[in-house]
């Protein structure tokens, strides 16, 4: 039996790791640690918490004490790491955050992790721990067309304040290891969908403009590509990672699916479109969504200005974590952007209470009049 802290786990992969894992690993008592910022949602964690095996703590991991007291009070074995500020264009606009959460958070969960659990051949082991830190494919920067996929030994590139953040705090993760042994692994994967996603990153900003028929934004020429893999995949990689992971080493999870933009935001206007035309439910409460005349969504896409710096092209090679864990991604794109876009719309109310007054204000800012 384990018994996890799960830092940021109100957040979109975050919740969806607390039901993977209590699904997986019933037995297990899992905690979680959120400061609940504008992308943490409770909410997402509503039926976990009947568990009684869970327990959530409102909180900030920058807060070392705080971290200490909950590894010991809880007698954690094993923390994992995704509280984080998370979008890129957010750090465009204001990276002090992201200077903050990744970088210093992730300084102040090692301190603790390394104060409270006694140092490896010290004698007073009090059994194995393991930190499991969670990060990103942009560490490793922007692939031409023709380049091979990142692989663990792929140098560093961090081209955002985002991927910059992350790739600090993947060198603080491996130098503690390095320098006083704590038992750490590290993944990093690629972009991710599925349920529960902060309806500012691409997929369901899309999903959620067409109902309202308000324009679709794509930065640029629309070709920039990304890997995507659906949550539950991710989450399944990072299981296998903590069990069955090395201490020190980095594991790399993708999906080996590659698509452009446009590509992507086609797809699903397709799907949104197929599911509003026969569900006369929808169409009396998204009026303005095209479907709903009998016209198709596609029309709503908008070019727009590029994001700053943006990577053209992030792609993960996992031939590691499948020759040594055994991992490989279960779900297929058409089967998860489809149930994807299914829970967008039996979920309506859970992301109508995040278009808040301070949602609003950041679709302003980013996009203008758009
Ligand atoms: P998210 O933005 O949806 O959630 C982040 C969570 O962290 C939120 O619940 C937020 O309240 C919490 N948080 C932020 N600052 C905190 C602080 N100081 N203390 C405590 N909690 C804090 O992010 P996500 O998409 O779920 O990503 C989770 C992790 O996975 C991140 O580390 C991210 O870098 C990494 N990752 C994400 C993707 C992706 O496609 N979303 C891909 C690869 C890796
Ligand atoms: P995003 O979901 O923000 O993830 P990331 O930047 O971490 O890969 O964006 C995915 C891709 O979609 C990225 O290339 C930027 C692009 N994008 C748009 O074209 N329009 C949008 O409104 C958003 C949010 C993203």
């Amino acid at each position: 039996m384990n018994r996890l802290l799960v830092t940021g786990g109100a957040g979109f992969i975050g919740a969806n790791f607390v039901y993977y894992w209590q699904k997986r690993h019933p037995e297990d008592f899992v905690l979680v640690l959120d400061a609940l910022t504008y992308a943490g949602n409770l909410s997402s964690l509503k039926q976990a918490m009947t568990s009684p095996n869970f327990r959530f703590v409102r909180g900030d991991i920058c807060n070392r004490e705080l971290v200490e007291f909950l590894l010991s009070e809880y007698r954690i074995d094993t923390i994992v790491n995704f509280a984080a500020e998370s979008h890129v264009d957010r750090s465009i606009t204001g990276p002090d955050e992201f200077i903050r959460t990744n970088i210093q958070g992730t300084h102040a969960l090692l301190e603790a992790a390394r104060s409270v659990w006694p140092e490896p051949g010290s004698g007073q082991e009090t059994g194995p721990h393991r930190f499991h830190h969670v990060s990103t494919d942009e560490v490793y920067g922007s692939l031409a067309p023709d380049d091979p996929p990142f692989s663990e030994t792929t140098p560093y590139a961090p081209n955002s304040p985002y991927s910059a953040s992350k790739a600090s705090s993947d060198h603080l993760v491996r130098a503690y290891h390095h320098t006083y042994g704590l038992d750490v692994t590290t993944s990093n994967c690629s972009n991710n969908y599925g349920p529960f996603q902060f309806p500012e990153k691409l997929i369901p900003l899309v999903i959620i403009n067409i109902l309202h028929g308000k324009p679709l934004p794509i930065y640029g020429d629309g070709m920039n590509i990304r890997d995507w893999l659906y949550v539950e995949d991710h989450c399944q990689g990072i299981d296998l990672v903590i069990k069955k992971g090395k201490p020190g080493e980095v594991y790399n999870i993708g999906g080996c699916n590659e698509w452009a933009n446009i590509d992507i935001v086609r797809l699903v206007c397709q799907h949104v479109d197929e599911a509003v035309a026969s569900d006369a439910g929808l169409i009396q409460m998204f009026p303005h969504t095209p479907a709903a005349n009998g016209r198709e969504s596609e029309r709503l896409i908008t070019y727009v200005t590029d994001r700053p710096g943006h990577d053209r092209r992030y792609a993960i090679d996992p031939e590691k974590s499948r020759r040594e864990l055994g991992y490989s991604p279960a779900v297929s794109f058409e089967q998860g952007i489809r149930s994807t876009v299914n829970w967008y719309l039996k979920n309506i109310g859970w992301w109508q209470d995040i278009l808040d007054g301070s949602y609003k204000q950041w679709i302003k800012t980013q996009y203008g009049d758009v």
